[in-house]
């Protein structure tokens, strides 16, 4: 009888809980290097609690089994996993993948190929639309290239949130010898897989995206600029890299057309504010990694003094979709004017943790209880922030917030790059401003005072706080000091640490004022 097909991830997140242990149990019941071609080893569908999930295809269908444990192997081949019916009644068997709520639920549409094929597969790739989207641009004039991005309504996802057709629109009317494509991969916000996920699941979006816009803008040269931290990401890049180029897609030509591009990987050295634009291009430049004051913009002087496109990962992989299907189908999702589809990242104390992408407009609520299923401890939701480090911390009562940038903004919080880190309520939100604080101590490039002094003094002062030292005082203190954070610093590091802290002191403030001086001063000795 002939195996089936069986796909596991080779995807970070699974890997950390164990797919390769999977991998080596499934080798070991196949015992035949021909039966092992069998295996493909794909990107990860985003049901991270579902990890290592383990799918089979019949029919054209995939079924999944997971979350597996090693041991659970043996048990499935004998059961028929590979050859026969599958053991559908084992404990770990979820049905088609694609008829699970979590995957009914979304719309991906930058995500559409992530988890079923294989990375490294160029075939596969262009068997599920790959390529569509380059195709078409090759027939546009650049500048109809721009149009559609515009009229997409795509903002930056690494963010800001910026209008990507402006940016286009501004690096493609700079006159110079040379322009720059760079891809900001850097994605350092607490709660965030999104472009880790995209990169090692379907690198190939990613790199057409990045030719799409050397064709729109006139660049010829494109720099991933890729997180130390993203040893997997960079193995599936190096292949796609290599791969796309023997296809003739990067070089001298694209696609047997006259325009060349090609793309270098760079690695980062592990600093958080490397991902803010201009310090990422100083780091680009073989320089310490800190910010440059703008203007002038990248799009006019950028990587080594030339007009520079620096887009994130998830900006350019939404690219492929909306040259091939047409900016309206693209605009067609989503909520006022945050447009399209945001890959929702849910993490921290969640149940069901993972990826989601869905048209802006989804409420707190929903993605946090309902998708996300409330907490993994089972202890009550008691705060979400939003945004990564540098985004605000919201209370159930105001989970009722949509899903989108101006949403968010009015609330003096920031949907940055689509991380939720759920806390239970045994979290001290204190301790979490420090920590806010704290973080842009450590991070800060020191180029402004603001930042670089002003997160010391409000580590210090919120330490004071914790240990009950003139409460209401500091309180004030904090707050001027935010006030001068927010308007004085040169980039949002300093700037916007203050949401954080202010939204911790104004919806958790008994956690503020319950501190007692007895119980804390001097660590507690008496
Ligand atoms: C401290 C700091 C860190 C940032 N980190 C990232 C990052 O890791 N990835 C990213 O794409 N953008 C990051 N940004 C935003 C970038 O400066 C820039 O806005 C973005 O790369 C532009 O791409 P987009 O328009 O496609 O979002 C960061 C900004 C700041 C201030
Ligand atoms: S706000 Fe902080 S990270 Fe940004 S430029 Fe100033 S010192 Fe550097």
């Amino acid at each position: 009888m002939t195996a089936r097909r069986v796909f596991l991830p080779r995807d970070a997140a699974a890997i950390a809980v164990g797919a390769n242990d999977i991998a080596t149990e499934l080798a070991r019941a196949l015992d035949d290097t021909d039966q092992l071609s069998i295996i493909t080893r794909t990107g990860s569908r985003g049901m991270l609690w579902l990890e290592p999930l383990l799918e089979i295809e019949e029919d054209g269908i995939r079924y999944g089994f997971g979350p597996l444990i090693p041991a659970d192997v043996p048990q499935l081949v004998a059961g028929g996993l590979l050859t026969g019916p599958g053991d559908v009644t084992h404990p770990k068997a979820l049905g088609a993948v694609e008829q699970l709520d979590w995957m009914l639920r979304q719309t991906r549409l930058t995500f559409a190929r992530c988890g079923i094929v294989d990375p490294t597969s160029l075939s596969d790739y262009k068997e599920l639309g790959g390529t569509n989207g380059l195709n078409k641009a090759l027939t546009l004039e650049p500048q109809m290239i721009v149009d559609a991005v515009k009229s997409s309504g795509l903002r930056g996802r690494g963010g800001a949130g910026f209008p990507a057709g402006i940016k286009w629109q501004s690096v493609r009317d700079a006159s110079a010898d040379q322009k720059y494509i760079v891809c900001n991969a850097d994605e350092g916000d607490s709660g965030t897989f999104a472009d880790r996920m995209l990169m090692e699941g379907d690198p190939f979006c990613l790199i057409e995206g990045m030719i799409i816009a050397g064709l729109a803008t006139g660049a010829t040269k494109g720099f991933i600029y890729l997180r130390s931290e993203y040893p997997h990401a960079r193995i599936a890049l190096e292949q796609a890299l290599s791969i796309a180029r023997q296809a003739g897609y990067l070089g001298e030509t694209i696609a047997d057309a006259n325009p060349s591009f090609d793309i270098e990987l760079r690695i980062g050295a592990g600093s958080y504010v490397c991902g803010e634009e201009t310090a990422l291009l100083e780091s680009l430049e073989g320089k310490r990694g800190q910010v440059r004051a703008k203007p002038p913009l990248p799009a006019h002087v950028g990587l080594f003094g030339k007009p520079t496109l620096v887009n994130n990962v998830l900006t350019l992989a939404a690219i492929p979709f909306i040259l091939a299907n047409g900016a309206e189908a693209y605009a067609d999702q989503g909520f006022e004017k945050s447009r399209g589809t945001m890959p929702v990242q849910l993490a921290g104390n969640i149940k069901q943790g993972g990826l989601f992408e869905a048209g802006f407009g989804m409420t707190l609520d929903e993605l946090i209880n309902d998708i996300g299923g409330g907490t993994a401890s089972g202890r009550p939701v008691r705060a979400a922030q939003v945004g990564g480090p540098l985004g605000a911390y919201f209370p159930p009562d105001l989970f009722d917030i949509p899903f989108d940038y101006e949403s968010f903004t009015s609330m003096d919080g920031l949907i940055g790059h689509g991380g939720i880190v759920v806390f239970d309520d045994l979290v001290d939100m204190a301790e979490q401003a420090r920590f806010a604080f704290e973080f842009c101590a450590i991070e800060s490039c020191g180029k402004c005072t603001p930042c670089r002094i002003g997160s010391v003094r409000g580590r210090e002062t919120i330490e004071q706080i914790l240990e009950g030292q003139a409460v209401e005082a500091n309180l004030t203190l904090v707050e001027d000091l935010c006030e001068t954070m927010k308007f004085g610093s040169l980039c949002a590091l300093g700037g916007f640490t203050p949401y954080p802290v202010m939204s911790a002191i104004r919806h958790f403030g008994e956690d503020f004022r319950s501190r007692s001086p007895a119980k804390f001063s001097h660590g507690g000795k008496s």
